[in-house]
Parts: C-alpha cells; sequence; structure tokens
C-alpha cells in the first residue's frame, strides 16, 4: 500500500523501517516543503499521524481533506507540554482527532509501543502485541493487518472510544521505561489460552 507518514522522528522511522521490507511505498510529510504534507497526504491511502499530540491539530489544518475516505492513523500518546496526560475518561485524542477529520478513518494503534520495538514488532524472539481500536471495521483491518505485516500480533480492541484505554497504557508505558527505569526495552504483550 501507499502509506504517508507524517512525522520523520523516531516513530515515523521505525515504522517506515518495518513497513518498506512487507512491500508498502512510504512517503514521508513534514516541515521540509521538499516533503511537504500536502503532497505525502495526497499521495498516500493510509496516513499514519507520527507527530507530538501538541501538534495534531496544526497537522490536520494541512492535511485537511485529503484524508477524506482514508484509514488515518494515530500513534499520539496524549502528552501535554509538561508531559502529563492531556486528555481521558469522557474522550481521547483518538476521538477528537476524529472530529478535526470526520471523514477520515481514524485508528488508534501503535502508541503502546516504544519505536525502539515498532519496526520490528517484537522483543528478542517474544512478538508484542499491536493494539487497535477504531469504529470503521475495514480500515481496522487493514491497519490490523499492517501491524501483523511488521511483526505484531494484532488486537481488535473495540470502537475507536477504546483509545480511551489505549491512551493511558501508552502514558504507563512511558512512565516504566523513562520514570520507573525499566528503560525502552519493554512492552505490552496479551497472553492467551
Ligand atoms: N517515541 C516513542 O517511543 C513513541 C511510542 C509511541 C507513541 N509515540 C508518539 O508518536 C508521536 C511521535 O513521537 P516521536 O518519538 O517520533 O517524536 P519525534 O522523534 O519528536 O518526531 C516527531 C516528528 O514530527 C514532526 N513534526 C512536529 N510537528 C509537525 C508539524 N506541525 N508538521 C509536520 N511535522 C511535524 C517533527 O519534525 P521537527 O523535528 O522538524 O519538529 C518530527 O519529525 C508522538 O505523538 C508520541 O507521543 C512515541
Amino acid at each position: 500500500m501507499k502509506i504517508a507518514i507524517i512525522g520523520k522522528g523516531n516513530v515515523g522511522k521505525a515504522l517506515a523501517s518495518g513497513l518498506e521490507p512487507a512491500g508498502h511505498e512510504i512517503r514521508f510529510g513534514d516541515k521540509n516543503p521538499q516533503e511537504s504534507v500536502e503532497d505525502a497526504s495526497t499521495w498516500g491511502e493510509i496516513l499514519i499521524l507520527a507527530v507530538p499530540y501538541t501538534q495534531l491539530r496544526d497537522v490536520v489544518e494541512h492535511v485537511g481533506e485529503r484524508a477524506d475516505g482514508k484509514a488515518v492513523i494515530d500513534v499520539t500518546n496524549v502528552l501535554d507540554a509538561n508531559r502529563n496526560m492531556a486528555i481521558g475518561f469522557t474522550t481521547s485524542g483518538a476521538e477528537e482527532l476524529q472530529k478535526m477529520l470526520p471523514r477520515a478513518k481514524i485508528i488508534k494503534a501503535f502508541n503502546t509501543v516504544f519505536a525502539e520495538q515498532q519496526g520490528k514488532g517484537k522483543l528478542g524472539e517474544e512478538r508484542l502485541t499491536a493494539f487497535v481500536a477504531g469504529d470503521d471495521k475495514e480500515a481496522k483491518e487493514t491497519v490490523m493487518n499492517l501491524t501483523k505485516d511488521i511483526g505484531f500480533e494484532p488486537i481488535d480492541c473495540g470502537p475507536l472510544s477504546a483509545a480511551r484505554y489505549l491512551e493511558p497504557m501508552g502514558m504507563q508505558l512511558i512512565s516504566l521505561g523513562y520514570e520507573l527505569g525499566l528503560g525502552s526495552k519493554i512492552g505490552y504483550r496479551l497472553i492467551r489460552d
């Protein structure tokens, strides 16, 4: 698939490194006019928004109706300027993004995985779980398949409102990794019988 990744930072590059070998085409969109957000989001069949949560509104202004009808993957962790959780309980970053892009198919994914593991979907030999939430079944299935292409085991977490649970999971991962000293070589895996 043609996948436009908006944001060429840790996450953008890590996801590209996992998706390209699986045969997907990647084009980045960033602040560089030679790789503009507008061009990338016109070209992409799927968009991945890999920018800080505080930049989403700005990015949405550049993406606009180019996202209409497309799966748009929201990887953000909802950190405010003080690195506290910015939103939750009765809504989520992903649901607010859906309001900003009403004709796009917003899917929450990858926010519960450190960038270091996003290119492989594994920690050592252990497959990590990709928790995926979204309202559009077909778009969610497509995104789950992308996570599988990278190496993750995808799990359907239900509607986009499940981002209210996934976003705190992302915050917990950050806390474990950076505040409680476990480092970034950690990840979530759902065990099933
Ligand atoms: N790092 C992780 O382990 C991890 C894990 C899960 C989820 N996340 C989430 O993933 C997102 C990206 O994280 P990251 O670690 O990749 O951050 P990062 O390394 O700081 O990269 C962010 C990228 O977004 C670009 N950007 C910022 N504002 C933009 C705008 N208005 N228009 C276009 N591009 C813009 C930045 O460009 P400039 O450098 O030019 O500003 C940079 O290339 C965040 O929401 C984060 O919470 C991160």
